[in-house]
């Protein structure tokens, strides 16, 4: 595999900066490889940046997986594209040369779901996770061991897509794995609010 599987971004830290510190940023439905940058950056300024574009197209929308319908979604692909967007994700280590110890992905819905499917396959090991919107990618997995991942999952107290009990069923799912998750609810919906990226930046910096 290599990168140009994916139409991707990737923006080397700030010259100067001393982090290691790699985002990589997965959009949601109708989203692309620039979406997140913003979101992105008011999480971490210094931070480099891999941002890919999911390669699903739905009614002209990229997504990173299939789905049946609202919140039902084709398994079999979420478990084909999840070793897909993980072969990319180590082309691209190599390629950019990015610190994996270092390596925070932060997800936003469809993105978070594939990013919590990569984690519960144990196709990509993240030693941190920001999950925004977050639901159960897959309803029956052998959660693999993974390398004791911290996550954090920030749902919408109101969000009509991804319920608040799929953020704490998925959380359950990913202690399984070995992974520490705080869980936390804003008083939203499905969008980002300023307090997701305060939130963010705060468990960043423990
Ligand atoms: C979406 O519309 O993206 C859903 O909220 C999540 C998903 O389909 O993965």
């Amino acid at each position: 595999m290599s990168t140009t599987e994916f139409i991707h971004r990737f923006l080397p830290a700030a010259d100067g900066q001393k982090t290691e510190r790699t985002l990589l940023l997965l959009h949601g439905t109708g989203g692309n490889e620039n979406d997140l940058i913003e979101l992105g950056r008011a999480i971490d300024s210094d931070a480099a940046i891999l941002s890919p574009r999911g390669r699903v197209l739905e009614n002209g929308s990229p997504r990173f997986f299939r789905r049946l319908s609202e919140g039902v979604f084709d398994e079999a692909d979420v478990i084909a594209r999840a070793h897909q967007l993980g072969d990319f994700i180590k082309s691209a280590v190599t390629e950019y040369r990015i610190a994996t110890q270092h390596l925070v992905v932060v997800g936003y819905s469809n993105g978070a779901n594939i990013a919590a499917a990569m984690m519960l396959l144990g196709v990509a090991e993240f030693p941190r996770a920001i999950l925004f919107r977050a639901m159960v990618p897959l309803a029956k997995v052998d959660p693999r061991p993974a390398q004791k991942a911290a996550v954090l999952i920030a749902e919408g107290q109101f969000d009509p897509i991804a319920h608040p009990d799929t953020g704490r069923q998925l959380a359950e799912m990913l202690r399984a794995t070995g992974a520490t998750v705080d869980l936390i609810f804003q008083s939203a919906g499905h969008e980002l609010t300023p307090n997701d990226v305060m939130a963010a930046r705060r468990w960043l910096a423990t």
